[in-house]
């Protein structure tokens, strides 16, 4: 048992809500209710929004892509950067004009950026055309706020931040039939201090790992061939819970799985990225090859004021050790560039760890203040323009590693999965287990499936031929 109150089944009321909703936007018999999903941010939030849209289609709403066509819109925010949040306000602000054109439109948002009581103040004041705004822990009562509100009710606001109780079994819409996504821990209490997250997300809790197991073997069963374990610092699994499985034994368990599927995870904490997990990582032959490991900054300087509570040389030595256990891993990584006190030499530091590593691929970002937030009140003196300049810097170095990464791939064979048409007619893109994308001459048809590929040339993209 763990110590929080994990609910096996949906709950009850929030299907009855769900019910409800379906009669009354069914009444008119004529119209068929469509419902719009905006999502921003990260693959925890697209696995929100899958959910989201799980529980639309039980109240009757059939899912579309155009905010025009809809009577139900929600946004699902991200508060990690300034830049994502702009977009928010620019987007919801438009649903003004769709709501003179559609009376019945409900317009909802939800998500990192409403946990913010500046924000969500400012959602109250100057939004008030805005009918829904929740939090994301309440995330399961959507029936239940969209029933209030169409039956008559006031504005909904719903922002406890309770951190505590798992809802189970909120019906998920996995668009994708072959990689889907599974939740296994929600929240962060690292509270490094440049990061929102901690705060908007509440502390770490994570699911029970017969929960976990048991979501794996149905998606493998409906024929899923990638999983994607989803959490902010999967390497803190099962801290809260009392039944001793740690990350590296539950990879293990789901390894043992039957079945011919793929297990990636993310995002991996290097504070808490053990010689155990890369064991785990070592000996399940379906995990990928591939560990994303952000190490944000070179500098222990910096690593410090940033309460990342590890330094390059731990970071490094991860690394080598990784390497050592699995010869063929590809890296990739998060980095911030312009933390506040954060100098050209600092810079310089992540620089040289970028080069010395050779990352497949890189996530790069100009530190964006975030309010409440420890970073946001330290001095920062460097502009913009000059973290600019660091960041092209950055970009550039990494150009180089990158295309060096692919040439190096030519003449390999590896397995791929295939998962989309490329842009060139008649080519698929495969993914190997390492993060290669691969061209290859397919039929769409053998989209979701694995093949062994040679990896013939690169130009721009890596070209391979089936065996
Ligand atoms: N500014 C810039 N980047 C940030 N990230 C998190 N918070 C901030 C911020 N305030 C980046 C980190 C993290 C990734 C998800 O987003 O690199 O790993
Ligand atoms: Fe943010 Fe750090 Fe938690 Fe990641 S580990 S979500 S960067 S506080």
């Amino acid at each position: 048992m763990s110590e929080f109150d994990i609910n096996i089944s949906y709950p009850t009321e929030q299907t009855a809500y769900a019910e409800r909703v379906k009669r009354i936007i069914l009444s008119d018999g004529t119209h068929t209710p469509k419902a719009c999903v905006v999502t921003y941010g990260c693959q925890q939030n697209v696995s929100d929004s899958q959910r989201l849209k799980g529980m639309l289609s039980l109240m009757g709403y059939e899912i579309c892509e155009a905010q025009e066509d809809a009577d139900f819109i929600i946004f699902n925010t991200c508060a990690v950067r300034g830049h994502a949040e702009d977009r928010v306000w620019g987007n919801v602000g438009a649903t003004k004009r769709l709501k003179k054109q559609n009376p019945r439109l409900l317009v909802a948002v939800c998500g990192c950026m409403v946990q913010q009581q500046a924000v969500a103040d400012r959602f109250r004041e100057s939004y008030p055309y805005v009918d829904i705004l929740f939090g994301t822990q309440v995330t399961h009562r959507l029936p239940e706020f969209i029933y209030k509100r169409l039956s008559g009710g006031k504005r909904i606001v719903e922002l406890a931040l309770e951190n505590g109780e798992i809802v189970e079994g909120v019906p998920v819409d996995r668009e994708g039939k072959f990689k889907g996504y599974i939740p296994i821990m929600y929240g962060c209490d690292n509270f490094c201090t440049y990061c929102i997250v901690p705060y908007v997300r509440g502390r770490e809790r994570s699911r029970s790992a017969d929960r976990i197991i048991a979501e794996v073997k149905q998606m493998v069963a409906d024929g899923y061939k990638e999983i994607m374990l989803l959490g902010q610092n999967v390497n803190s699994f099962g801290k809260g819970n009392d039944d001793g499985i740690n990350f590296a034994k539950l990879l293990r368990m789901v390894n043992d799985v039957e079945g011919d599927f793929r297990i990636r995870f993310m995002t991996s904490h290097p504070k808490d990225c053990t010689e155990e997990l890369l064991d785990a990582m070592r000996d399940c032959e379906k995990v990928e090859r591939h560990l994303h490991l952000p190490f944000q900054s070179g500098s222990t300087k910096i690593l410090t004021a940033m309460n990342r509570r590890y330094t390059r040389e731990k970071y490094l030595s991860l690394i080598k050790s990784a390497r050592e256990k699995m010869p063929d891993i590809a890296f990739t990584s998060d980095i911030i560039v312009g933390f506040p006190g954060e100098t050209y030499e600092d810079f310089k530091e992540t620089l040289t760890l970028v080069k010395e590593v050779g990352f497949a691929s890189l996530f790069t970002f100009i530190y964006s203040p975030r309010e409440g937030t420890p970073a946001a009140v330290m001095p920062d003196s460097v502009t913009r323009q000059e973290k600019g300049k660091w960041f092209d810097e950055l970009l550039r170095a990494q150009d180089t590693i990158q295309k060096k990464y692919n040439n190096e791939a030519v003449g390999k064979t590896v397995r791929v999965l295939f998962e989309e048409e490329a842009p060139e007619d008649g080519y698929l893109i495969g993914k190997s287990s390492g993060t290669y994308n691969i061209y290859v001459k397919a039929d769409k048809s053998k989209i979701g499936t694995f093949a062994d590929v040679k990896i013939n040339s690169y130009n721009s993209v890596l070209y391979g031929t089936q065996i």
